[in-house]
C-alpha cells in the first residue's frame, strides 16, 4: 500500500487529533520512556490544541497507509521568522523507506512558502545522522544538541 502524506485536522474531538496524539505518545515513549509527561494521549492532545489556540499553528502532517497512521511531523512557528520541528516520527516497521525524509521535505517546502529563514530541531542521539543527511547543521552541542536548516 502506498503511503500518503496529508495535513492533519487539529480540532477538539477530531479523528486526526487522536491519530497524532497516539503517534506522538509512541515517539515520546521511545525517546524518554514510559514515565515522561507526554506519555499520555490526552496531554499531547491538550498541548496541541493549546499550541493552535496560542497562535503557534505551524503545521501537523500525517503519513498514512490506507488511512492507518504510520508517521507524523509537527512544526511550530517561533519568533524571528523561524520554526521548530517539535516531533518527527515513523512507526518502527515503516522506517528506512523514505517516509521520514518525505515528511521533512514537506516541512521545508511549507516553511519556504511562508518565507521562514530556518527550521531547527533538538534531535535525539540516534536521529542526528538523519538530520545531517538532510542538510541540517549543528548550532550547539551543549547542553542540548540544536541543529538547523537554513532556508535562505
Ligand atoms: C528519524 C526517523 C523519523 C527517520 O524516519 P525514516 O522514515 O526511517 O527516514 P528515512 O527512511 O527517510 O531515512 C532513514 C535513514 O535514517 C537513519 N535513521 C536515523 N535514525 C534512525 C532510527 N532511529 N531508526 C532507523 N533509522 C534511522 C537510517 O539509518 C536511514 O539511513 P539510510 O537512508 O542511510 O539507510 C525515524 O527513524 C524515527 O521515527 N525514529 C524515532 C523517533 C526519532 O528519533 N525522531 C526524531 C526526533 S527529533
Amino acid at each position: 500500500m502506498p503511503i500518503t502524506i496529508r495535513r492533519a485536522h487539529i480540532a477538539e474531538g477530531s479523528d486526526d487529533l487522536v491519530k497524532v496524539a497516539k503517534l506522538d505518545v509512541a515517539l515520546n515513549k521511545e525517546s524518554f520512556g514510559n514515565k515522561c509527561w507526554f506519555s499520555a494521549e490526552g496531554r499531547v492532545a491538550d498541548w496541541l490544541l493549546g499550541q493552535k489556540n496560542n497562535g503557534h499553528p505551524g503545521l501537523v502532517l500525517l503519513a498514512e497507509e490506507d488511512k492507518s497512521p504510520k508517521g507524523h511531523v509537527i512544526y511550530l512557528m517561533k519568533e524571528n521568522n523561524v520554526c521548530f520541528l517539535s516531533s518527527l516520527y515513523v512507526a518502527k516497521d515503516f522506517r528506512g523507506a523514505g517516509i521520514g525524509s518525505k515528511l521533512l521535505n514537506c516541512v521545508v517546502r511549507d516553511a519556504k512558502s511562508r518565507a521562514l529563514s530556518e527550521v531547527y530541531v533538538t534531535p535525539s542521539k540516534d536521529s542526528k545522522p538523519f538530520y545531517e543527511r538532510n542538510g541540517f547543521l549543528v548550532r550547539e552541542n551543549k547542553p542540548l544538541v540544536i541543529m538547523y536548516l537554513p532556508l535562505v
